[in-house]
This record gives structure tokens, sequence and C-alpha cells, in this order.
């Protein structure tokens, strides 16, 4: 069985995107991968999160995973720190990681545009975790978004290097997983792009039916369609793609139609997208509620989790230790 690995990041709730872009999907290849989800609460230390959040965050993001519906029984659901085979393997292929190659990365790059005051060494070498989390566990599939690329890019060079060196096949290259038709962008509310934490567009699945209502009537719309079977804006058409993931397919014809024939009022769409989103979001935010909260069942989860994941993980770093040429006395 192949082997799919998706890591996130520890830094507040999850939205629409995070659900229908990335964990509906995680949830419906539970059963035919070997699967490893994992909070990456290292990565998210390159930002320097003040000590309280650091765990509350940890804890958010494993709450709204398992409600949301990964089952810690199928797939291996674990807190990067908790595996210290991690950060072993990070500083072995530190080792066979260039400063030049690291330094060219866009990913990189583009922090020291954004924060020139903070261009820490676990920045630099922030691909070179990825791929020792990627690696660590052998993945062949990791379900990653376009920023990720030179990411996991990096990961198959080491991966590649590694075997090489060494004259090996440990480490297979692993590459982007791709849901095929199941791949949606989720548009955000503000008219354009996407649905993202720092884009302040978003729906969290914490949200309550007032909050989601409020937030949806103000979606960016247009003045109208003023001829028939006019093309959409694009703040409309991400309205549409919303409805689309919530709503009926009748519904969602209906209101098509009427969009054709320019009979559509905003605020019903937006109503009907508010009704719908609430429905969609009210289960798993009374799920979020209760799991938050049950120190006994997420304390087993994660011992569950680290004990899986440390005995896929320290197998592969015996191999790699191996190879480099590590004997105990
Ligand atoms: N860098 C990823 C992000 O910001 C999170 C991440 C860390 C990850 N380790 C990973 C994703 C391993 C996939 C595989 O989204």
């Amino acid at each position: 069985m192949e082997t799919v690995l998706s890591g996130i990041r520890s830094t507040g709730h999850l939205h629409l995107g995070n659900y229908f872009g990335a964990l509906r999907n995680f949830v419906k290849i539970q059963d035919t991968y070997k699967c490893f989800f994992f909070i990456a609460d290292l990565h998210s230390l390159t930002t320097h999160p003040h000590p309280d959040d650091f765990h509350a965050n940890v804890r958010i993001i494993l709450s709204e995973y398992l409600a949301s519906g990964l089952d810690p029984e199928k797939c291996c659901l674990y807190v990067q720190s908790d595996v210290p085979e991690i950060s072993e393997l990070c500083v072995l292929l530190n080792m066979i990681s260039y400063v030049g190659e690291l330094e060219r990365t866009a990913t990189f790059k583009e922090k020291v545009r954004q924060n020139p005051d903070n261009v820490n060494a676990g920045l630099l070498t922030y691909p070179v975790l990825m791929a020792s989390d990627i690696l660590v566990h052998r993945a062949n599939w990791v379900p990653v978004g376009k920023d990720q690329e030179p990411h996991l890019e990096i990961a198959r060079v080491l991966a590649r290097r590694f075997n090489n060196l060494y004259g090996v096949e440990l480490f297979p290259e692993p590459y982007a997983f791709n849901f095929g038709k199941d791949l949606i962008k989720v548009p955000g509310l503000d008219g354009s792009g996407k649905m993202g934490k720092s884009n302040n567009n978003g729906i969290y699945l914490i949200d309550d039916d007032n909050t989601i209502t409020k937030k949806v009537m103000h979606a960016v719309t247009d003045s109208g369609p003023t001829e028939k079977n006019s093309t959409m804006s694009e703040p409309v058409a991400n309205v549409f793609t919303l409805l689309r993931l919530v709503s009926d397919p009748k519904v969602v014809a209906q209101f098509e139609a009427a969009y054709a024939d320019c009979s559509i009022r905003y605020g019903d769409l937006k109503k009907q997208l508010a009704t719908d989103i609430c429905a969609t979001v009210a289960p798993i935010r009374e799920r979020i509620n209760s799991i938050h909260t049950d120190d006994a069942y997420l304390s087993k989860v994660v011992a569950q989790g680290r004990e899986k994941a440390r005995a896929s993980a320290s197998a592969t770093l015996k191999l790699a230790q191996q190879a480099i040429g590590f004997k105990t006395f």
C-alpha cells in the first residue's frame, strides 16, 4: 500500500478552504492509502508563537481534524514534536543540504522579503525539516498546494542525493498527490483569490451560525447581470463556487437560471448560501466543541499516534544511520 503524508502548521483555526480543499479528501483516502497526518508544531516556531499559544494551537488543529472525520484508528494522526526521529533525521539531512540551494528557494526569499527582521536559520532549513517529515515515513505522496511545490522538490533532491551518496534505495521520491476531480480551489468572500488565513476572507469550522451569516451577507458581489446569459464577474462566480460545495444541485441550478435571465437577487443567493454553510458547519462545530475539552480522548489519540509514528520513523532512521556508517560498540 502506498503512503500519503500531510502536515499542517499549527497557527490558528481551520477554514472551509482547509476543509473542502484538503480535509474532506483526507477523510476519503484513509482506507485506500497508508496515511500519516500530523501537526507541524516545530515548523510553527519559525514565527515565535507565545508559549501560551503554542500548545493551545496544537489542541485546536487536533480537535478540528478529528471533528472533520479523520479516524485515528485508520490513519496515523500525530504531533510532529512527539516524534524526535524527525528532528534527528533533519540533522542528518542538513549535512547534505547546501546553503545556496536553500537560499534560492522561492518560499525562503518571500519570507525574507516579508520579514527582514526575523531571518532565522530555521526559516532557511524549513524545507529540510519538511523533507524529514516526509522521508522519515518514506512517503510516496504528499497532498500540497502549489505554494509548497518548491519544498517538495527539495525533498526529492535530498532523497536522491542521500540514496546516491550512500548507494542505497532507502528514500522514495515523494510527489504531489492530486485529488483529481475532487481538487477544488475554495474562494474567499472578498471577491478575489482563495480562502486563506492571512486574507481575512474565510469562514471557520468554529464559526457559529450568526458569524457565518454575517460574513456571507457581506460577501463581495457586483451590481447584477444586465444582459441575458452574460459571464459572471469573479466575485459572483466565487459565491457560486461556494454554493456548489454546500448546496443541493437543484438549488444551484435555480440560481444559475436566475442569473442567466437576470432575475437573480443576490440577497436571496447569499441567504441560501449562509443557510447551507451553516448546515454543513454546525455538526462539525459541535464535534469540535466536545472534543476540544475532552482531555482523556485527546491524550489517548495523541499517544496512539505517537506510538505508530515513532515505530515507522525509528525504522527509517535506523536504516539511514546504517547507510551513513553509524555502528554500535
Ligand atoms: N509547510 C507546510 C505548509 O505550510 C506544512 C508542512 C510541514 C507539511 N511539513 C509538511 C506539508 C510535510 C506536507 C508534508 O503548508
